[in-house]
């Protein structure tokens, strides 16, 4: 209802309750309560007895009626959950996912203004302050779950295009999934999922955008590595257009993942790669592997080729230093 409120309030000057009650065929009482939720929710909306209601601004939240407006997937972000505070979207959209109350739809986005306890890569606290895009996407995948490195190296993809597209800054992609701009890290994603055996029940993207964040609020260990968008152009940033555009890349991007067409996007990721050349040191866990970044496979796991010519297959890991190009 308070979208559709909000439709004919952006389409003319002032519009008299009765008229609206009319429209939406709800009673002039209960369009003044949605005024005044929409007014709670940090919409500027004006009162006139004779006249009747005036939009005068829009809040600077990430509200599902304010993505959604001029949102142009087809299913992508159609069903957003919408929180202030959350103690992370990741854990949040896992609860949904695995909901027998509801049935929660594909690509269903829930989104966050800030999390308490967000969650990085391997177990790390993931800073989530307001003023960055924090959400996550559920998915329902029928592929293989060895192919999930494809959804976090398709995501990344999407993100840099999001981010090219909408505020023209150049960003990169460090393998696996962090998103750099002048070489810090200025967005990250989290992927996890449930599955058995052959069968993938569901899988949460989480990706969290240093956004609208000020240099300042980044904590010591974070400071000389992270960057924000706005710090990179000098201003904020239309968080909510960027959000819309990221929408829009990810389902074209998971469109073609579905399609089965992961060489082309692993063509894309390959143009945005700031690892493949370089000579790394990758901490897979149980031990660290020195060598040069050939290529990325089908599966999205990275080659790295060591001094004495091995070649190792590296599904998952965590650059630890990364040297310049060799030629
Ligand atoms: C990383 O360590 O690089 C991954 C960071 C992922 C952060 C995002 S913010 C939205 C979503 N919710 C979380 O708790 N984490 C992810």
């Amino acid at each position: 209802m308070k979208k559709s409120i909000l439709k004919y309030l952006e389409r003319q000057e002032y519009i008299s309750g009765e008229i609206l009650a009319k429209k939406l065929g709800i009673s002039r009482v209960a369009i003044w309560k949605q005024i005044q939720k929409l007014k709670n929710m940090g919409y500027k909306i004006l009162s006139n007895q004779n006249l009747g209601y005036c939009l005068v601004s829009s809040p600077d939240l990430l509200l599902p009626e304010e993505i959604q407006k001029e949102l142009s997937t087809i299913y992508v972000g159609q069903k957003i959950y919408y929180f202030y505070d959350l103690e992370s979207t990741n854990i949040t959209a896992k609860e949904k996912a695995l909901s027998t109350k509801e049935k929660i739809d594909e690509c269903t986005v829930i989104i966050a203004e800030k999390q308490t306890g967000g969650k990085g890569r391997l177990g790390r606290k993931w800073l989530s302050p307001k003023g960055g895009i924090w959400l996550s996407i559920i998915l329902y995948p029928q592929i293989s779950p060895s192919y999930i490195p494809r959804i976090t190296l398709m995501t990344a993809v999407a993100v840099v295009k999001a981010i090219e597209k909408y505020t023209q800054i150049e960003a990169k992609i460090k393998w696996p999934n962090d998103i750099l701009v002048n070489g810090k890290k200025a967005c990250g994603i989290l992927t996890e999922m449930s599955a058995e055996l052959d069968l993938i029940n569901w899988v949460v993207v989480g990706i969290g955008i240093n956004a609208n964040i000020n240099q300042g609020e980044f904590t010591d260990d974070l400071r000389d590595t992270s960057i924000s968008l706005k710090e990179v152009l000098g201003k904020e940033i239309s968080r909510i257009s960027l959000v819309r555009t990221l929408l829009k890349e990810f389902e074209k991007d998971y469109e073609a993942l579905k399609r089965r067409e992961f060489p082309s996007i692993l063509k894309e990721w390959k143009l945005f790669s700031n690892t493949l050349g370089k000579t790394i040191k990758v901490n897979i866990g149980e031990q660290i592997v020195t060598g040069k970044a050939i290529d990325i496979n089908e599966k999205g796991a990275l080659i790295v080729k060591k001094q004495d010519g091995e070649l190792v297959e590296i599904i998952s890991g965590t650059i630890l230093k990364v040297n310049k190009r060799e030629k």
